[in-house]
């Protein structure tokens, strides 16, 4: 039989630069050990309670490495205590030490899942979030209106989400604020989530999803109670009618391309619903789901090329003169 090999140096090596690359890569990033919201600071807590047993536990399993060897062998190999005092050492270090500490990881992880379950007060609030090829869905279902990859919350309150698929499986993960939840086709889950600052949260998709899984990102806003009603019936209201003769002929262009297919503009015949609705188009931060900002010069580039910035989304590229470009991004821009 062959003998394994051990690794070779220059694996070791590539493996510490992946995991060296992998650590730098996210240190932007949100982190769980940053907690903002009661649910994360529980999961936050966990997961620094493993890391210290665990380096308890490399802590004791190295101080007996260094004890074997630096210690003396006994002259008389026919001492009968050593035995006995080898059973005892394996019973205790390799029984019953790992058996209390597991019995501890279990519990406190149960209580963990317990507390992360349901929130302290119940929910003030439920929003729907659907999963999307690949952007996110976000319905306000009491308040009756839909938005996309921006959600907005009043801080200090939990709010129950509520999620779903049409396609395939993507999970929700805001790392700052609550655990990850699937999304998974012909199931409902919910979570809930609650922010203790008001603040700007960037949440993921965290399950492979396809292509574009990577530029599957979403906001939260949490926000004081006022500025979020505020924000709730600026949503609730139709698009504005556009003032100047520009921003007029880009609405006639959005409503005689095809874009109608396929987004909703409230207070026009537009009522698609494959895409964002664009009623407020304006008004959140980012375009394509968190890949870019939302800008006139993005947002032209991509009705221009959708396909250049987000390959494989279902978004075909505009057909349209430099003019109706223009008209029409004076008429998005109105959408507040
Ligand atoms: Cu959706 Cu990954």
């Amino acid at each position: 039989m062959k003998r394994p090999q051990p690794y070779s140096r220059h694996y070791q090596f590539l493996c510490a630069w992946i995991g060296l690359l992998c650590l730098t890569g996210c240190a932007n990033a949100p982190s769980i050990l940053a907690p903002q919201g009661p649910a994360a600071a529980r999961i936050a807590n966990l997961w620094w309670l493993l890391f210290w047993m665990a380096m308890a536990v490399l802590l004791f399993v190295l101080g007996f490495l260094t004890l074997a060897l630096f210690r003396r062998r006994p002259t008389n190999i026919s001492n009968q205590s050593e035995p006995r005092n080898g059973t005892r050492v394996v019973v205790l270090a390799g029984i019953v030490m790992p058996a209390l500490i597991l019995a501890v990881v279990y519990i406190a992880t149960l209580w963990t899942m317990r507390a992360l379950a349901t929130p302290a007060i119940a929910e003030g609030l439920t929003i729907h979030v659907i999963g999307r090829l690949w952007w996110w869905e976000v319905q306000y279902p009491e308040q009756q209106f839909a938005t996309a990859n921006e959600i907005h919350i009043p801080v200090n309150q939990p709010v129950r989400i509520v999620l779903s698929s049409p396609n395939v499986i993507h999970s929700f993960w805001v790392p700052e604020l609550q655990g990850k939840m699937d999304l998974v086709p012909g199931q409902i889950n919910t979570m809930w989530l609650e922010a203790n600052q008001p603040g700007v949260y960037w949440g993921e998709c965290a399950e492979f999803c396809g292509t574009q899984h990577a530029k599957m990102q979403f906001v939260i806003v949490a926000e004081p109670l006022d500025v979020y009603e505020a924000w709730v019936a600026q949503q609730q209201q139709p698009a504005t009618e556009p003032a100047d003769a520009l921003a007029q002929m880009g609405r006639q262009v959005f409503l005689e391309a095809n874009c109608l297919y396929c987004h909703t503009i409230k207070g026009t015949d537009a009522t698609g619903n494959l895409g964002p609705d664009l009623t407020h188009l304006a008004s959140r931060r980012t375009l394509a789901a968190g890949t870019i900002e939302n800008n006139i010069g993005n947002l032209g580039g991509w009705i221009a090329n959708p396909q250049h910035i987000k390959p494989g989304n279902l978004m075909p590229a505009a057909e349209l003169t430099s003019v109706e470009l223009q008209a029409l991004l004076a008429y998005l821009a109105t959408l507040n």
